[in-house]
Order: C-alpha cells, then sequence, then structure tokens
C-alpha cells in the first residue's frame, strides 16, 4: 500500500501533515502566527545551527554574531583555533555585549556600565562593585552563558539543547558524503544575503525538487545532454560533448560561480575528445575525463581536491544536500554554493548564499566580506536565483486566497517536501531524539526527487 493511502496517527500539532495525508500541506503552516510561535519555542531552540563560516574567525580572539529569531550568540575563535559560543547578553542589566563582528584583545566590556568578560566569558571586572549585594554577584551567575557549539565542515556549528544529540548524529549522512568531497577546505569566494517576503519553509522548499527547473530556469534544459537523452534517439557525441559544456557554462553564468568558471575552461579543453559511439559507454568515458582533468588540474595548482571519480564509483558524487533545518550545500566539480535560511517572521526570511571554492595552500583570501542584504528582485542576482526568487512572493500571496486550502504535492517528486514538514512536526510535538534522529538521518542528504518516506511518526 502507498505510504500516502495509509491511516496515520495524528501528532498533536495544528494543521499536522498526518491529519489528512503526506502528500498535502496545509497553507496555514506557512503564515499562521501560532503555527510560526510554536517553531520559535520548540522548533528552532532544539537544533543544531550553522552559526558561522570559520573563514570569517579566521585567527584567535576573532568574534562574530549570530542572531537567529530574537536570540544573539558570540561565536569567538579561542587560542588553541578551537571556537567558543556564548549568549550575548550582559548579566547586569542585559545589553548585548557585542555588536556585529571584530577582534578583542583580552574579552569584552560591555558598553553600559562596563561589566567585563574575559575569553572564556567568566566575568572579569564589576565596577562599584560595593553596591551589590552578595546574592547578585555570586561567581557562577555573572558569567556570560555558554552555548554548546561545536565545529564541522569548515563552520562552527550551534545547539541551545543541552539535551541534544552530538552535532554528528544529527546531521547524519550529510557530514559523511560533504566529508569525502573535503568541504572543509572550500574558502569563500563571495557570500550574499536576500530579504525574501516568504515563511522561511516556503523559501527552503523552492530550492529541494527538480520539478521545477523546465519552467523556472528554461536555460538548463539543454537538448542532447544526459539527462534528457531518450532510448533509440540517434547519439551524437559531437552534439552530446556541446550540451554538457553548454550546460556548464549555464551553471557557472546563472550561479555566478556553482560550476567555477576554471572548470568550465577544464572542460572547454576537453571539448575535441573521441568518444565512443554507444551513448552509455560515452556518457561514463566523458565523465571521467571531466572529473580527470579537474581533479588534475586543482591538484596541479596546490589545491586539495578530492577524486571525483572515487566519489562516482562510492555513488556520493550529489550535487544537492541539504541538512535540517537551514544549511545547503550544492558541490559540483571543484567547487560548490551553499545556502542558509534564517525566519525573520512568519512570513519573512533572511537567505544567505556563498559560493565556495578551492584555492592552493596558503593563497586562501582572508575574512570574507559579510553581505548587503538585498531584495529579492534585485538586478544585481545572477539569473538563477533571480528566477527562484521571482516566483516565492507570488506563492506566499497566493497561499492566502480564501480559494487555496493546501499544496498538493507529487508523490515521487516533491516528496522531501512532506518529509522535511513532517520532521518539523515531530518537533512541534515535542518527541524524543530517539524518534527524531531517523528522521533527520533520512532527510539530511539529497533532496530530489525523493518520494515521500515514512519518517518513523
Ligand atoms: S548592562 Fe552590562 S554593564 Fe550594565
Ligand atoms: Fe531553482
Amino acid at each position: 500500500m502507498a505510504l500516502v493511502d495509509q491511516e496515520r496517527s495524528a501528532l498533536p500539532v495544528p494543521y499536522a501533515m498526518e491529519l489528512e495525508f503526506p502528500d498535502r500541506v496545509r497553507k496555514e503552516r506557512y503564515f499562521d502566527p501560532d503555527f510560526y510561535q510554536m517553531e520559535v519555542e520548540l522548533l528552532w531552540p532544539r537544533v543544531w545551527q550553522m552559526a558561522c563560516r570559520l573563514e570569517e574567525i579566521p585567527a584567535p580572539r576573532d568574534f562574530v554574531e549570530y542572531e537567529f529569531l530574537d536570540q544573539s550568540i558570540v561565536m569567538l575563535r579561542t587560542d588553541d583555533m578551537g571556537v567558543r559560543a556564548l549568549q550575548n547578553a550582559c548579566r547586569h542589566r542585559g545589553v548585548r555585549v557585542v555588536k556585529g563582528r571584530g577582534t578583542c584583545e583580552s574579552g569584552f566590556t560591555c558598553p553600559f556600565h562596563g561589566w567585563c568578560y574575559g575569553l572564556d566569558g567568566k566575568n572579569t571586572a564589576v565596577p562599584r562593585r560595593r553596591g551589590f549585594s552578595e546574592h547578585n554577584l555570586e561567581p557562577e551567575d555573572i558569567n556570560l552563558v555558554p552555548v554548546r557549539c561545536e565545529v564541522w565542515g569548515g563552520c562552527a556549528w550551534i545547539n541551545l539543547d543541552d539535551d541534544a544529540p552530538p552535532l554528528r548524529q544529527c546531521i547524519e549522512p550529510f557530514a559523511t558524503v560533504l566529508d569525502a568531497w573535503t568541504v572543509e577546505s572550500l574558502r569563500t569566494e563571495w557570500w550574499y544575503a536576500c530579504r525574501l517576503p516568504v515563511n522561511w519553509k516556503l523559501a527552503e522548499e523552492a530550492f529541494v525538487e527538480m520539478y521545477h527547473v523546465v519552467q523556472t530556469h528554461p536555460q538548463l534544459a539543454i537538448p542532447g545532454m544526459r539527462f534528457s537523452l531518450r532510448d533509440g534517439e540517434a547519439f551524437d557525441p559531437r552534439a552530446f560533448i556541446d550540451a554538457e559544456i553548454r550546460y556548464l557554462r549555464a551553471m557557472s553564468d546563472g550561479m555566478a560561480g556553482m560550476v567555477h568558471a576554471n572548470d568550465v575552461r577544464v572542460a572547454e579543453g576537453l571539448r575535441d575528445m573521441e568518444l565512443p559511439a554507444d551513448p552509455t559507454l560515452a556518457i561514463s568515458t566523458w565523465n571521467r575525463a571531466l572529473n580527470d582533468a579537474v581533479m588534475s588540474w586543482h591538484r596541479a595548482a596546490g589545491a586539495d581536491m578530492p577524486d571525483l571519480n572515487d566519489l562516482d564509483a562510492r555513488g556520493i558524487n550529489l550535487s544537492f544536500l541539504s541538512c535540517f533545518p537551514h544549511s545547503f550545500v550544492l558541490p559540483m566539480y571543484s567547487s560548490a554554493a551553499s545556502y542558509r535560511f534564517r525566519p525573520l517572521g512568519p512570513e519573512e526570511t533572511l537567505m544567505e548564499i556563498w559560493s565556495l571554492t578551492r584555492f592552493p595552500e596558503g593563497q586562501e583570501p582572508g575574512k570574507p566580506t559579510p553581505p548587503e542584504v538585498w531584495e529579492c528582485d534585485d538586478p544585481r542576482w545572477p539569473p538563477i536565483p533571480a528566477q527562484d526568487f521571482s516566483n516565492l512572493p507570488r506563492q506566499q500571496k497566493g497561499l492566502h486566497a480564501k480559494g487555496f486550502e493546501y499544496m498538493r504535492l507529487n508523490e515521487q517528486l516533491e516528496g522531501h517536501i512532506s518529509n522535511f514538514e513532517r520532521t518539523v512536526d515531530g518537533f512541534l510535538a515535542g518527541l524524543p531524539y530517539e524518534q527524531l534522529l531517523p528522521a533527520l538521518q533520512k532527510i539530511n542528504v539529497y533532496p530530489f526527487d525523493k518520494p515521500i518516506l515514512d519518517v518513523g511518526f
């Protein structure tokens, strides 16, 4: 029996996916203030969040503020090159001790009355100390409150929940696949941010299926490419190579670097290679040759570069990975794009995009320039995100139509949206981690063309 036809137990969550069918998503999940408030209280404080990229704090005592919802966390590079996270609220009268980013000498001083905190967050000075009673200056009670922090994949991650399992357990198999891609050696080439007038889940769900590609990104539907070859169609190796290179260039121009211009040039260098007449053999010959050429080019330049044919052989040459609830990495050949989504309100989202690439050892760029936040219709957006952004505000508005009740999902192509929304429900229902982990591990990887899965609740 198909999963959509099974009777399901309802979780005590308003507009829960299970109340009707797992292939229908009630519209209220994307704007109802009470539903949003449940996410604020029950989801975000229990999940691992990517708080900063490590190149934002490359040297000891560099710090950056990570804000989400009404919270602010100080991410501080320690002298032993670890990362410490502290709640950004002075224990005197609550002022945010740091703002933005910078480098400190020996700690932080609150700008209001001058309480001081060391690099470990411990209080080191209280001016006019004698005026406070003992019970307000208990030593353990006047330090900046520590936050759980772990480092993985070139990023520092935080979790407000002391009972959550360790980072790695919560983000598998995303972490294992991206370790094989050596994502920790990627560095920021550029970093942009967008304010989207839509719910954070709606924003993410625009990037987790390929169903929209033909209509939204017509420049990526290139005849003759490996994905569009049909049985019995005459195969022309020259036309195939031409289509492949056109696709790589469309991805490179469209995302300003997801397929890096260097890799497109490497592919151009293979344009005249001979391919077998058999299409299956030709495609695998081309893939192997391009993987090898890209790898050799970057290794010769002195960059840390994974063996792409080895990734193929292991079945993990995946070009789009998502990690619950808000991080994406899209590796292609030497480089990658990466996204992060943060809710700013029930119908407002901050989306960031990084273009990441590899640099010869010792030639990595310095701290990346933090993005100015652009509106989603800003003409500076590269063509592919601009196309995605053009739909989103229209969709958020359309959801409010009186006659529209729920989204109807394609069970085979848009299953990830259901799996993701039902995992959200698991958090909102307050399920224990034993139940949430198997769901997370099902959805934390390649989201495209995923059918609706049984997430276990
Ligand atoms: S609020 Fe920080 S010193 Fe008073
Ligand atoms: Fe898209």
